[in-house]
């Protein structure tokens, strides 16, 4: 029996790094060893006081119930404690911060929630494809914007004024910047919050490698007025 998967999965394709894993696999298979450079995943095991503290807390009996939706409140308040130590950014533990599994299901869920068919988001070209494929699942449509040398692997702001933003209601930026590594420009959140608050553009901010190779950590929701 063929049953058809939900059309909403049409031209989303695999992950990129399933398949790129699955060919270096096979690379590897053959005798062609690869050094895989590709994804960031931890080499050395946690901290052993963390694997204590885990082991310990899954030996208790008494621990073993689902969690609140948002997640136990002394880890959203260690959460927010962290943000304000790294980027002077008060948020409230209560309603501003969400655990998740990892920033795959974040982005996903921030497309489901503010896009669907008829909406548009802008992408980063290069970026972090998974992007693409959260804005194709919620039914709307990306819209690439090109970093390019030239502009620095910046957006160019002036080239994007010129374009229709009408149905723009989303964008993605993600600074430290993969794949190219480039930090955020001095200003640059500034103007990206000023161009989001000028066309109505909700601006999400993915920021997985604010701490490596990284002097300056910086958040988007520091620039005042990026919270309004
Ligand atoms: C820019 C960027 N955002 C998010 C992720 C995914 O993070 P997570 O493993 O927490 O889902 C990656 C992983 O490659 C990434 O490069």
């Amino acid at each position: 029996m063929n049953i058809s998967t939900a059309t909403r999965l049409d031209g989303i394709g695999e992950y990129y790094f399933s398949k790129k894993l699955r060919e270096i696999e096979a690379l590897n298979r053959t005798g062609t060893p690869v050094i895989n450079l590709g994804i960031g995943s931890p080499d050395g095991p946690p901290h052993p006081d963390v694997v204590a503290a885990l082991q310990a807390q899954a030996a208790r009996p008494d621990v073993h119930a689902y969690q609140g939706y948002k997640g136990v409140p002394a880890l959203r308040e260690a959460m927010a404690a962290w943000y304000a130590r790294s980027y002077s950014v008060t948020l409230d533990p209560s309603v501003e911060i969400l655990p998740l599994i990892g920033s795959k299901e974040g982005i996903l869920h921030a497309c489901m929630t503010w896009l669907g068919p008829g909406d548009e988001a802008l992408v980063p070209n290069p970026g972090y494809p998974t992007y693409r494929s959260a804005v194709q699942l919620a039914g709307a449509t990306c819209v690439d914007y090109l970093l390019t040398e030239e502009s620095g692997w910046e957006p160019d702001f002036e080239a994007l004024e010129r374009r229709d933003l009408s149905r723009v209601k989303l964008m993605w930026i993600n600074y430290p910047h993969m794949p190219t590594g480039k930090l955020p420009s001095e200003g640059l959140f500034e103007k990206l919050v000023a161009f989001g608050k000028k066309h109505g553009i909700l601006i999400c901010h993915d920021n997985p490698y604010s701490f490596i190779l990284n002097e300056k950590p910086q958040s988007l929701l520091a620039v005042p007025g990026a919270m309004d």
